[in-house]
This record gives structure tokens, C-alpha cells and sequence, in this order.
């Protein structure tokens, strides 16, 4: 089994202790046991390993979460998940959104919705963290809530005459990381167990670290450790902003919407120089994204991006692409209206490279959304039962 840890200040680790929710305590399938252990997560146990990838669902007119908003997470907690993430949700930014009926994460009547969703998932006994976005330079002018502001990002994006997304001042970066630490004193207000720092997938925070979308000459660009200095702000702002045993998680991603072959660092050794720095600087957990978790990260080496994560920053790692699936996150699913289907696997080998200590929990998305009941099924040795992923679950919000 995966051994503990060293403490940081939040003190995420192994511990086998009573669990929140009855699904830790019922028997368990043996091939998948080392997934249904507890699992310490700072002032709180999770009941398993297993997370909900936040996953925007696009449903929160005006940027407040609905009662089916409520509604789809209640879901997910009875259906045995034992912490989930919750969707992207923008921090107080004017150029922070970037996507219709994304829910926003300031302003009372979007903060009131949250709260709600808050209660219930707790009433479940469950656990969730909140996704804190900017999307940087995927915003075009158009977009809600104001359509004059165009995108933000490291650089500048002129398409056709138009300059679409600006190039951030000084005074545009202190903004967005005081509004990522705001957001992050919201969650622990609102009674959040956590709060996640999206920095994945060529959004704001991930803009700053690739070379492609950063071409500053100042302190925030060039060098590897200037690329970082951003995210390394926001941690700062955040780690100071909420007590010290509320968990910040950070996800990032080598992979973006529009090269799946990039990558932030190209070796090892980059990758340290990467999120050691994050590490000291607050970070909790480490939510690792990739399209396929079992893939080697870097020449010469089986290690997967999660493995290499925990070893080179000594933090709990969250991992997840593919799991219970037969094929892996296509960006192009959200655009291409054909119908499509993925179907259900097993995720005997996720538990054993769990058990082997590759990472401490493991993040789920697609399948979640075809089968809220996906963990139950999984703990009880009924993966056959599982409802594929479709069309379909990916445009309805309640199963
Ligand atoms: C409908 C949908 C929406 C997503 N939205 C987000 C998001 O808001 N933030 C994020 O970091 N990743 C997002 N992702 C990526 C997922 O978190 C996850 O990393 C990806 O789906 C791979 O996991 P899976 O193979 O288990 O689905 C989204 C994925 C899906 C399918």
C-alpha cells in the first residue's frame, strides 16, 4: 500500500481512519481495494481515492450555479466519489471567463449558488474543492459578461488587425493574482474544503509557463524560473489568503487544447525547476493532468508525469486521463455535434499503481458524467454494469 508522506501544512497523507462517507467502510472488490482506501486532506478524511475532474459544464446562466447545478454534484457524492472537484469557475477578473453560462466565482448571487452546492454535497458526506479560472488567451472580445474585453495573456494575439488578447501590465498580473487569492478566501468562507488553482490546458496560468504563448522580455518571461514567477505569485497570494490547513491544489498540464504534444518542460530536471518552487511556496497536492495516466513522461524513463511529480516535489499527486475509458479526452468532442461512444474498462492496473505509490488519488471525468454510480460499481466489482460515455452525457447535467 502507499505509505505516508511527509506532513506539509495541510497535511494531506494516508490515514487509515474512519472515513466521512459510508462507501469506505463497505466491502470492497479486491482487485480495486488500494483506491478505496481514506485518505487525510487537510482538516478533513476523504472516504477513497477517487476525484472528480472538474469538467465545465456550461449550465450556470449569468454565472450562477442552478439547482440542477446542485443537483449534479449531489449526484456525483452518492454515487461514492470522495472528493470532487468542481468545474472551472472564474475569479474576479473582467477578462476571466471566456466560455457561455460558465459560473463565475465572486458577485453574491454566483457565490450564494456555490454555498448551496457547498450544503449539499456536505449533507452527502462529501468533499469538494472549487476549480479557481482564468482562461487567459482563450478569450475573445464577444464573450460574457462584458464583450468589449478581449483576452489577457503574457503576450499579445493580433488576428486579422485586431488585437484580440492583450499583452498583461504589471498592474493586469497584480490584479489576477489578488483576485485568484480573493477567490481562494471565498472558497474557505463558503465552507470549500479546498480550493484548486487551475493552472492546465493554455490558460492564464499556463500561458506564462509555455515559451509559445510567452514571448515577454521582463521578469515573467525568457528564462524558466521568470515563466513560473506568475504562478508563483498566485501560490503566495493564495497560501496567505486561506489558514494553513486549507489544501491548495494546483493542476497543471504539459498538453493544451491545441497541441497535445506540448510541453512545459522537456526534461526531468525542468519539471523540478518547475514545481519544487511551487511546492515551497504553499502548494498542497499536485493534480497532474494528462490524457492517458499510464504514459511515460520523458524519454528514457516508464515514469509517468504523476510519478515524476511526487518524487521530484515529495507531495501527494493526484492523477487521472482515461480511467474506466477506452479512449481519451478529445477537445473536439464540445465542437463536433457527430454522436460518439466510449466505452467502459477496468481500473485494476490504476489500483495497483496506486498501490505501487506512482500517485495518492485518482481523477475521473467522462465516465462520471455517463455514470454518477461509477465508484459504487467499480468498489463492487460491477464494471460491466457501467453506462458508456456518449453524445448524450456529455450534453444532459442530471443523470
Ligand atoms: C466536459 C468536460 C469539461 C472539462 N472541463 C475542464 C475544466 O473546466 N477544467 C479542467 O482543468 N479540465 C477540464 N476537463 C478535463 C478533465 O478534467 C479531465 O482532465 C479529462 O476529461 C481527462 O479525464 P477523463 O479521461 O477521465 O475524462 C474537461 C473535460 C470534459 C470531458
Amino acid at each position: 500500500m502507499d505509505t505516508a508522506t511527509p506532513a506539509p501544512t495541510a497535511n494531506p497523507g494516508a490515514t487509515p481512519a474512519a472515513s466521512d462517507a459510508g462507501i469506505g467502510t463497505h466491502s470492497v472488490n479486491a482487485a480495486v481495494a488500494p483506491l478505496f482506501q481514506p485518505f487525510a486532506f487537510g482538516r478533513h478524511t476523504l472516504a477513497n481515492r477517487l476525484v472528480m475532474a472538474p469538467m465545465t459544464r456550461s449550465k450556470s446562466p449569468g454565472g450562477v450555479p442552478t439547482d440542477d447545478v446542485v443537483a449534479y454534484y449531489r449526484r456525483r457524492v452518492q454515487g461514492g466519489v470522495g472528493l470532487l472537484i468542481t468545474e472551472g469557475t472564474t475569479i474576479n477578473h473582467p477578462a476571466a471567463n471566456g466560455y457561455p453560462q460558465v459560473p463565475a466565482f465572486h458577485g453574491e448571487a454566483a457565490l450564494a449558488g456555490w454555498k448551496r452546492v457547498v450544503d449539499a454535497v456536505h449533507a452527502e458526506g462529501g468533499r469538494i474543492i472549487p476549480q479557481l479560472w482564468h482562461v487567459g488567451i482563450a478569450r475573445r472580445p464577444g464573450v460574457e459578461p462584458d464583450p468589449s474585453v478581449p483576452g489577457y495573456g503574457p503576450s499579445a494575439i493580433v488576428t486579422h488587425g485586431v488585437e484580440v488578447v492583450r499583452a498583461m501590465t504589471q498592474a493586469d498580473i497584480d490584479a489576477v493574482v489578488a483576485a485568484f487569492a480573493q477567490a481562494a478566501a471565498d472558497a474557505e468562507r463558503l465552507g470549500f474544503d479546498g480550493a484548486e488553482l487551475h493552472g492546465a490546458h493554455g490558460y492564464i496560468i499556463d500561458d506564462f509557463f509555455w515559451e509559445q504563448t510567452n514571448q515577454r522580455t521582463d521578469a515573467y518571461g525568457g528564462s524558466l524560473e521568470n515563466r513560473t514567477r506568475f504562478a508563483l505569485e498566485i501560490v503566495r497570494a493564495v497560501r496567505a489568503a486561506v489558514s494553513p490547513d486549507f489544501p491548495i491544489v494546483f493542476r497543471f498540464s504539459q498538453w493544451k487544447g491545441v497541441d497535445y504534444n506540448a510541453r512545459i518542460a522537456q526534461t526531468p530536471e525542468e519539471l523540478g525547476r518547475i514545481l519544487k518552487p511551487l511546492a515551497e511556496a504553499g502548494v498542497d497536492i499536485f493534480h497532474v493532468s494528462t490524457r492517458r495516466y499510464w504514459e511515460p513522461a520523458f524519454d528514457g524513463s516508464p515514469d509517468t508525469l504523476a510519478a515524476w511529480t511526487k518524487r521530484l516535489t515529495g507531495k501527494p499527486v493526484i492523477a487521472v486521463g482515461s480511467v474506466g475509458l477506452d479512449g481519451a479526452f478529445k477537445v473536439g468532442m464540445f465542437a463536433n455535434r457527430d454522436a460518439f461512444e466510449v466505452k467502459p474498462t477496468d481500473v485494476d492496473q490504476a489500483a495497483q499503481a496506486l498501490a505501487r505509490g506512482d500517485f495518492d488519488l485518482l481523477g475521473v471525468g467522462r465516465v462520471l458524467l455517463s455514470d454518477p454510480d461509477w465508484a459504487i460499481k467499480v468498489r463492487d466489482g460491477r464494471v460491466g454494469e457501467v453506462v458508456p460515455f456518449d453524445r448524450a452525457a456529455l450534453d444532459r447535467l442530471v443523470v
